[in-house]
């Protein structure tokens, strides 16, 4: 649901702004809908879970009218890198609003970590539990992350290591347990295969001793990506009782796309039309490669209102064969010269200069800037 895209007497407005008037390629951004999704997914959230925090995955989106947004909102911030954590900090951020959840670490990550304040820690492997033991000046509260089904690539903790780490690490005190599913993931079985192991893992370490406090199930809730009909909320509802499990934990939440995906829109102007195919001024490469990375296909609607719709297919304009944005999906029908606006376009916004075309930028009016 994008409650700020909305057609105003046959244009298409995303908040205050005309979205025909747009000068094209441009992302725009619309603080209200990040208010209103923000505020969406923590109630939804409250509701499910009645012990919950939840903390916004910044490397989903990291631009700064993105980060105060959340700020003003008094919204926590998982971190995955050093330079995340300045960035925070920058703005005002307070460490304490922070859990660091970075897949490997340096000694000297640990070390600028601690010296920029932050203290709450995931972490999957000894190595790094053995930098926290070697310079934290206090005691350091951590999240395991584990290895709950047996992936390829993992170098998370097994369950067996569990109980020896306090003895090994006594300035390390596990307080809880984290996993992250996969992204778009809307398999009932998988969240309830992860949560039924996650379960039987903590009555495991109580009957040696080992209290579990938190459970962090990360995220990996979808959004819906042209008519595909997976909506995180209804996804939620879905595994509502499978989520039910936790109720004797804190919940630890890291929304990403649910959060930011709703916040912006692509807007790009129709070069050429051939039958069912629309070529438009911009590529997946210099707006949105997300497109290519996750498989993710940005739904589109036409800024000019209209009554009929057709099966299009969308490509960019730049010399490669796989710079498709979507193929044979419904969009009020265009002609050249119009404007088309793909929405949920604000998570993982990964661009490039490819061919030397420009990265597209942001709309400076819907930034406030005029
Ligand atoms: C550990 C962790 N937390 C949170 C996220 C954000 O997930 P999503 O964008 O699916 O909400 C990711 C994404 O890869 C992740 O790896």
């Amino acid at each position: 649901m994008v409650e700020e895209l909305q057609y105003k007497e046959g244009k298409l407005f995303f908040s205050d702004v005309d979205l025909s008037k747009v000068k094209t390629p441009k992302f725009v951004f619309s603080k209200k809908q990040l208010q209103l999704t923000y505020t969406r997914v923590k109630e939804k959230f409250d509701s499910v879970f009645s012990k919950n925090k939840m903390y916004y995955s910044l490397k989903t989106n990291d631009f700064p009218f993105v980060i105060e947004t959340m700020k003003e909102l008094d919204s926590n911030f998982v971190i995955a890198s050093v330079n995340e954590a300045k960035l925070v900090l920058k703005h005002g951020i307070s460490p304490s609003k922070c859990l660091v959840n970075q897949p490997l670490y340096t000694e000297q990550d640990i070390i600028d970590y601690f010296e920029l304040g932050f203290d709450f820690f995931a972490v999957g492997n000894e190595k790094f539990l053995g930098y926290i033991q070697k310079h934290a000046k206090k005691e350091i509260c951590y999240l395991a992350d584990i290895d709950l089904i047996a992936k390829e690539h993992t170098f998370s903790f097994s369950k067996d290591a569990l109980p020896k780490l306090s003895k090994k690490f006594p300035k390390a005190k596990l307080i809880g347990l984290a996993f992250y599913v996969k992204t778009q993931n809307t398999d009932v079985f998988v969240w309830q295969s992860y949560i039924d192991k996650a379960i039987k893992i903590i009555e495991e370490l109580k009957t040696k001793g080992i209290e579990i406090e938190f459970v962090n199930i990360g995220s990996g809730f979808p959004v819906e990506y042209n008519k595909s009909g997976l909506d995180g909320f209804l996804v939620i509802d879905r595994i509502k009782n499978t989520l039910a499990m936790l109720k004797d934990y804190s919940v630890i939440l890291e929304p990403g796309r649910l959060i930011v995906a709703s916040c912006v829109v692509l807007v790009a102007e129709v070069m050429l039309v051939k039958g069912n195919d629309v070529w438009i001024n911009t590529s997946i490469y210099n707006s949105y490669l997300d497109t290519q990375i996750a498989k993710v296909k940005l739904p589109a609607i036409s800024v000019k209102e209209q009554t009929k719709t057709k099966e299009y297919n969308v490509f960019g304009n730049s010399p490669c064969t796989l710079d498709v944005y979507f193929k044979d999906k419904p969009m009020g029908q265009v002609e050249e010269g119009d404007k088309i606006a793909f929405f949920n376009a604000g998570a993982y916004i990964f661009t490039t200069n490819f061919a030397s075309n420009e990265e597209v930028s942001f709309d400076e009016r819907s930034l406030g800037k005029n």
